[in-house]
């Protein structure tokens, strides 16, 4: 991009903290014409169906769009295969000897590992047939247990080659949600690793699976020597993979899978204690991905694509995985922190690798605020044309420090908002359109519909405040189900409004233009440094601590990391609460979930407010730790709970 911009067009004196592009930016985009959202609306399959011209169908779809209540399809009779469509069409064209891959490890000094495209496919290929020589077949449901090395885009891509459905689970989840998950949707093999650096530490990872599998239909265990540490093999089950790649031919046959054939079930929090499997199907998902990654990020050849979220997120799935690679770009798979060896980390590496696109979540961008902005000034970042923020609302502080610091004022901040359930990106401003807005996360993309609408589901008026829901044609990216369960995903998604809105659990507003501007989660969801996770999980780990009679959980804001919870916590009669029993507890959320969970504070209480029917009053606790007003508190059945708790959490409200 030639030339620097640091003052952008503001054509609208009332719209002071409005930016547009930069001729450049203009130049470079696949969309510069805001046209194009009126063209889509006017007919949003066929808007789709032009996208899905762009990636390689084996068969085309007779019907591009066709919906029955809780049931859509897209792409009707097409065949296609997302591993194809990342690797072969590239090679296919010449593109062979394109970088795909660049590996930076955790130890810094450790040498990257670079694949091109065709050293990708070979090894995808090889990892394909020796998971079916392992008896892997299609719809075969495979767990994904891995820290962000090369194998894990290598596994999740081998898995949708033959046609079966990966479980990616993050690797700093606990063993036990590792076995829910691995139960739920019944896989058959495992693929791991011996362990992973961390902070420059040895976290060994194969020991956390092994806990995983008892009980579990999983058979074979494959497992990944990346860290070296010394791991027991269990005879008969557990094999290396560079053991299973030996022999194993560089050609293996994508397998050709209907649109609507499952590709991948990801777990993600819901309101109750249990994750839920979303399903995400192939032909929709891969052209909704393509599609946004292409022009979210205005993805051209010579990209270079960062995003820093673990594939164990929807993000890393369509970010890391799929989408810059059906774009044929080059993308980092990154397995360090970014405060190690020091707070410069990840602006060393956009400089080592000339990164272009960098894609990161609110809560790191704070991080980076409260460490200064001498950190990115000793490095070399021009190389950056695209910035994009994802998973919560950005307060305007990060998004104008993220703007200068980071993007020299240059970059675009692309603000998407999207779920694990949508799969791919839906609304967020267009780098050769804009505006970009601090705060305000931008249009639904072309084709997408979307609005805020009230409790009774009729539109609001413009400025005010609603429920984001979505409308049909609904997204091709948009979960078709919940593993397993078809009433909980019309229950979870269409009970508020019917089966002809999707409703997001965000609330939301809209400006006249359309921008729109999400305001965070309705139900009991948190988002914890970017982790989504509910209320009741936490509160389903710590109940099961043998001392623990009854326990509530709520959100608190924080400055970093957005949101963290917080717990209330009844124990047993005669149990004496102390700073031992809360360290214990603190464990008991590692042991269930992982330490993502770990409440910000645990408040031994003797009681808690409740209704008179008994429920536990979760409004009052978090007005008592936000400091907000408490309410009308004169129909609780024991309003003298809350005047203990005011003391307990030094209440100022
Ligand atoms: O509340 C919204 C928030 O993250 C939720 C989805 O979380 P998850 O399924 O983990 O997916 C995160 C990555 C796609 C949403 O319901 N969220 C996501 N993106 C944004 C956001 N909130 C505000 N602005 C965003 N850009």
């Amino acid at each position: 991009m030639a030339g620097k911009v640091t003052k952008w067009v503001q054509p609208d004196p009332k719209r002071q903290n409005w930016y547009w592009p930069t001729d450049a930016l203009r130049e470079r985009a696949w969309v510069s014409d805001a046209k194009v959202y009126e063209q889509a609306a006017a007919d949003p399959p066929s808007f789709w169906a032009q996208r899905a011209e762009e990636i390689v169908w084996f068969k085309k779809w007779t019907k591009a769009y066709e919906e029955e209540p809780y049931a859509f399809r897209w792409f009707v009779g097409g065949k296609l295969n997302l591993s194809y469509n990342s690797l072969d069409r590239h090679v296919e064209a010449g593109k062979g000897g394109k970088v795909a891959l660049i590996w930076e490890p955790e130890p810094p000094d450790e040498p990257n590992r670079i694949f091109t495209y065709k050293e990708l496919l070979d090894e995808v290929a090889r990892f394909a047939g020796a998971l079916k020589a392992l008896g892997v077949r299609k719809g075969d449901r495979v767990g994904i247990y891995l820290p962000m090395i090369p194998e894990a885009v290598i596994a999740m891509q081998a898995v949708v080659r033959i046609g079966a459905v990966h479980t990616v689970v993050f690797s700093a989840f606990s063993p036990e949600a590792l076995r829910d998950r691995l139960l739920d949707c019944g896989a058959k093999i495992l693929i791991t690793a011996d362990g992973y650096f961390r902070r420059g530490k040895l976290i060994p990872l194969k020991p956390q699976a092994d806990q995983a599998l008892a009980g579990t239909q999983v058979q074979k265990v494959i497992v990944v020597r990346r860290a070296g540490n010394e791991i027991p093999l269990t005879p008969g089950r557990d094999v290396w993979y560079h053991e299973v790649l030996r022999g194993q031919s560089p050609v293996c046959q994508p397998e050709e899978m209907d649109a609507e054939d499952l590709a991948f079930i990801l777990y993600t929090s819901g309101t109750t204690g249990k994750p839920k499997g979303a399903m995400h199907t192939t032909g929709g998902y891969a052209v909704q991905v393509y599609a946004t990654c292409k022009w979210d990020f205005n993805l051209h050849d010579d990209d270079v694509h960062w995003c820093t979220a673990d594939v164990g997120w929807i993000t890393g799935h369509s970010y890391l995985n799929y989408g810059p690679l059906m774009n044929g770009v080059a993308t980092v798979v990154f397995e360090g922190t970014p405060d190690f060896p020091d707070f410069g980390r990840m602006w060393a590496v956009i400089a080592k690798h000339r990164v272009t696109v960098y894609y990161t979540a609110p809560t790191a961008i704070r991080m980076h605020v409260k460490w200064g902005e001498e950190w990115p000034k000793k490095y070399d970042l021009s190389s950056l044309r695209v910035l994009g923020t994802v998973g919560e609302p950005i307060n305007e502080e990060a998004w104008l420090w993220y703007f200068e610091h980071i993007g020299g004022g240059r970059c675009p901040i692309i603000d998407t908002w999207w779920q694990t359930e949508t799969g791919a990106t839906c609304v967020q401003a267009l780098p050769g359109i804009g505006p970009f807005i601090p705060t305000v996360a931008g249009r639904p993309f072309p084709g997408i519909q979307a609005k805020i609408v009230d409790a009774g589901g009729t539109p609001v008026k413009t400025g005010e405040g609603g429920y984001l829901v979505l409308e049909p044609p609904f997204p091709p990216a948009l979960l078709r189900g919940l593993y397993g369960d078809p009433e909980k995903y019309k229950g979870t998604y269409f009970a508020e409004f019917g089966p002809k809105l999707y409703f997001t659990r965000d609330g939301a507003r809209m400006d006249e233009m359309g921008n729109i501007r999400i305001t965070g989660r309705v139900d009991d969801v948190m988002n914890v440094a970017g982790h989504r996770l509910a209320t009741a999980e936490v509160e389903d780990a710590l109940s099961q601590h043998p001392l623990v009679s009854e326990v509530a959980v709520v959100s608190k804001p924080d400055e970093v990391k957005g949101e963290v919870p917080v717990a209330f916590v009844l124990l047993k009669k005669g149990v004496q609460p102390s700073p031992d029993l809360q360290k214990e507890l603190i464990k008991t959320v590692d042991q269930h979930i992982g330490p993502t969970a770990r409440p910000a504070a645990i408040y031994f209480a003797e009681d808690v407010p409740k209704t008179r029917s008994g429920k536990i009053m979760r409004r009052v606790l978090k007005a008592l730790v936000r400091g907000d007003p408490l309410g009308d508190i004169s129909t609780l059945r024991n309003p003298e709970s809350v005047e203990e708790l005011k003391a307990v959490v030094g209440y100022k409200g």
